[in-house]
């Protein structure tokens, strides 16, 4: 039986820094963000989204009423949840008014908490098989004004509907895993910005990538010639060019150049976002599909999962027939250039007007209302959303 994703969408705020602007403000060369990190521009959250509205809102466009009625399980991939103990998934189950008689749950592993989700939900596909499972990853990177990693923050969602016989893409059962506890970049329950050992972070990185590929080329008697393209997670783009850079010596010219202009298709949409952590991988899918008119349906794309932490993934996925038919590129990128630029100062002040880690109540500020849904504040320690029209 054939088990992959059925369909995709994103969703990321209304709000944008561009990077050249915020290398000026911090003094650093503008060269050093778009061509030495790979970024053109951010996504800027406000307070009123997080990682239930961006998943609600990503989740709401792909949900239609047969994916709904054959709903089993929602599974929500995030590191930024916005509750110790309560699923998002079940505050997304509530916005979206889905069916009562599903499993919802919330998976943390870094950003390989999507690739959980999606491998989760796949085994569950082939154990019920006229189920459909709806997987959300969905984060808000956030590092710090004028740390290393500011440059590599963002913000976004993806949802994706996980079913047999799929129209995009399917899963093939192929992948290779492996884990270590390491420390290269972690968040204290105590605080909304990440740490990271950012050089040794980026070395991790590479290095299981290197380890996961090798292993899965040895196991399934494929190279790089058999893809047709090769999707990273991407913290940050140049991240993903030097894990492709690792493979690109190991190819034929074809192939060689084949990847490298493919590779750029699928970080366009990360240009202009960020990293949204657990979504990126699927994000830089996404980009690829809606970027590259040439793909064709039984073209091999192998997808390279990392969560810092670490575990690391790697698997690929076979285009189906009908895959363009599931595609909304004009969707997209009507989506990003409506997007309002902030100055540098305003992205300030959005950044730092943020949900309080303490007991008070608090609003976020009306004026930055977007989307289908939004938090319209923590009263009484609890949590309030609406649907807003836009
Ligand atoms: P940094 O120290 O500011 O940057 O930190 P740098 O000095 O290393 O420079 C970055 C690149 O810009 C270098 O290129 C420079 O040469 C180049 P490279 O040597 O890497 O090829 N550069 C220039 N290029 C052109 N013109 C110039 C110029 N100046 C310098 N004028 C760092 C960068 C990414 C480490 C930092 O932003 C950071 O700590 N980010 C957060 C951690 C991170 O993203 N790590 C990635 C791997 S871990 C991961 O992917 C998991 C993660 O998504 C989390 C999770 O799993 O949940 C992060």
């Amino acid at each position: 039986m054939k088990i992959g994703i059925d369909a995709i969408e994103m969703d990321t705020p209304d709000f944008y820094v561009d990077l050249v602007k915020l290398a000026k403000v911090r003094g650093d060369d503008p060269n050093k963000y778009t061509i030495g990190i790979g970024q053109d521009e951010q996504a800027v959250p406000p307070s009123s989204q997080d990682i239930v509205t961006l998943g609600a809102n990503a989740a709401a466009k792909v949900l239609t009423p047969a994916s709904r009625a054959s709903l089993g399980m929602i599974l929500v991939g995030t590191e930024s949840g916005v509750d110790a103990s309560k699923s998002a998934a079940l505050f997304i189950h509530d916005l979206l008014a889905l069916p009562e008689w599903v499993r919802a749950v919330e998976l943390k592993e870094a950003c390989y908490g999507g690739t959980a989700a999606l491998m989760m939900a796949r085994d569950y596909v082939a154990s019920h098989p006229d189920k459909s499972v709806l997987v959300i990853a969905a984060d808000i990177a956030r590092y710090g004004l004028a740390t290393a990693g500011e440059v590599t923050q963002g913000a976004g969602a993806v949802a994706m509907i996980v079913k047999a016989d799929p129209r995009l893409l399917t899963i093939e059962p192929d992948s290779v895993y492996r884990s270590a506890s390491i420390n290269d970049f972690w968040r204290p329950v105590y605080q909304d910005t990440a740490l990271a050992q950012g050089k040794y972070s980026t070395e991790q990185y590479l290095a299981f990538f290197k380890t996961v590929w090798e292993r899965y080329q040895a196991d399934h008697h494929l190279s790089a010639h058999d893809f047709a393209a090769m999707t990273f997670h991407l913290p940050y783009t140049k991240m993903g060019k030097k894990a492709l850079d690792l493979v690109l010596p190991t190819t034929d010219d074809a192939s060689a150049q084949r990847l490298k202009n493919r590779f750029e298709a699928s970080t366009r949409y990360c240009r202009q976002i960020g990293n949204i952590y657990t979504g990126s991988l699927y994000l830089g899918l996404l980009s690829l599909l809606d970027h590259d008119t040439t793909l064709q349906a039984g073209d091999r794309i192998g997808l390279f999962s990392y969560g810092s932490g670490a575990v690391a993934e790697f698997f690929s996925g076979i285009l189906q027939p009908q895959f363009k038919e599931q595609l909304h590129a004009a969707e997209h990128a009507q989506q990003l250039t409506k997007r309002k630029e902030l100055p540098v100062p305003e992205y300030e002040a959005v950044f730092s007007d943020k949900v309080p880690y303490d007991a008070d109540d608090y609003r976020p500020d009306p004026a930055y209302y977007r989307g289908q849904f939004i938090l319209t504040g923590v009263i009484g320690q609890e949590r309030h959303y609406e649907k807003h029209q836009s």
